[in-house]
């Protein structure tokens, strides 16, 4: 038997014994977890708040191991490395996993959300699943690579190149790595947030301008800082409806608005906003095929994410974990659980 953490219904999380997982198929390798990240979207599975969770479930998509053992057609990992997962699993049939686009599959099924995900000391899982780091990653760091896909994902959406500037809305872990990966790609960056404490940690991350959303005119701002062009890509890294608003506002011609939100209230934009400067708005959901530039990232040291995580907690604490995300939210980054050592 195994431990792990189990949300058994919207408000409870419980500690749980598990039958240890045994490798079934060729395909597939069984890992220890190491590390597990929380991120908001594990919060709203916690609450009830996430319509696409199913109970009871295991949550934790930001997950690094070790392997242990492997089926027997695996080649491409072995005893001892250390890898991170890929969260996703599509139908690889249906119009978007034809296309090349599995993350938005029709039926999508997210371990952590839809299967069971990494608060569990053992994991069976498809080596497709999974991708190797090489040994000089911190395992704790390599946690990251995952809500790191996420801002990749979102930096390619936008299609962001070298030299464009980049407006980011939010400075929270989301907006954070979309900031590190626009830097990496050579963006000048605007990042905007409330918290004085956030920005001023995005600063020391690369951001060449901070907006204070609370106490400036953030539109007015963003155009002054760009000589009233715009942004050639706002990425919205908060999800609230009118700050939609506000990246269509202050989106520069043939800009690109991407958003990263699953807010269901609408925005008030008027089409000739996004006709007269021919926008493009691109949503950006999980990721598709960043993980191998992430990683490789990771691997050669282009992406050094240590000082993202603010604070570790064994896994038992998971609940201590969550009180202070919630309590305390400027002063957490990222919060790592520790499944095995
Ligand atoms: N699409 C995806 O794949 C995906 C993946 C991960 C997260 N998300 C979404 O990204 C968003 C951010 O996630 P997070 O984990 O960073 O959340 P977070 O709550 O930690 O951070 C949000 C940040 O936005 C700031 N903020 C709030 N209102 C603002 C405003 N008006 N202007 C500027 N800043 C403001 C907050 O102070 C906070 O720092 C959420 O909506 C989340 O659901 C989407
Ligand atoms: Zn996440
Ligand atoms: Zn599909």
């Amino acid at each position: 038997m195994m431990r792990a953490f189990q949300v058994t219904e919207p408000g409870t999380i419980q500690p749980i014994e598990k039958e240890m997982p045994a490798i079934q198929r060729a395909d597939e390798v069984l890992i220890q977890v190491k590390r597990v990240g929380i991120c908001g979207s594990d919060l709203h599975i916690i609450h009830g708040s996430n319509p696409m969770a199913v109970y009871p479930r295991v949550i934790g998509h930001e997950v690094a191991g070790v392997v242990e053992a492997v089926g027997s057609g695996v080649t491409e990992v072995c005893l001892g490395d250390r890898v991170v997962l890929e969260p996703i699993c599509s139908c690889g049939e249906c119009y978007a996993c034809r296309i090349g686009r599995a993350n938005v599959c029709e039926k999508l099924q997210v371990y952590g959300v839809h299967r069971d995900g990494g608060c569990q000391e053992y994991m069976v899982l498809p080596v497709r699943n999974l991708h190797r780091l090489t040994d000089h990653v911190d395992i704790s760091e390599a946690a990251l690579v995952e809500p790191f896909t996420i801002g990749a994902q979102a930096n390619w959406r936008g299609g962001v190149q070298k030299g464009d500037v980049v407006f980011i809305i939010g400075a929270g872990p989301t907006g954070l790595c979309c900031l590190n990966i626009a830097k990496a790609k050579g963006a000048i960056c605007i990042i905007s947030d409330l918290s004085e404490e956030r920005l001023a940690f995005a600063r020391q991350w690369g951001a060449d301008h901070t907006i204070h959303a609370a106490s400036v005119d953030v539109c007015a701002e963003v155009l002054r800082l760009t000589q009233q062009m715009g942004a050639n890509i706002v990425i919205d890294a908060v999800g609230s409806p009118t700050l939609v608003e506000d990246a269509v506002h202050v989106a520069s011609v043939a800009g690109r608005v991407v958003t990263l939100g699953f807010s269901e209230q609408p925005s008030q934009l008027t089409q000739v906003d996004m006709t007269k400067k021919e926008l493009t708005i691109a949503g950006s959901r999980l990721q598709t095929d960043q993980f191998p530039q992430v990683v490789q990232w990771f691997n050669d040291g282009t992406i050094q994410p240590g000082e993202m995580i603010s604070h570790h907690f064994p896994m038992e604490e998971i609940q201590s974990a969550v009180r202070l995300i919630e309590n305390e939210p400027n002063r957490v980054r990222k919060v790592l659980l520790h499944v095995n050592e």
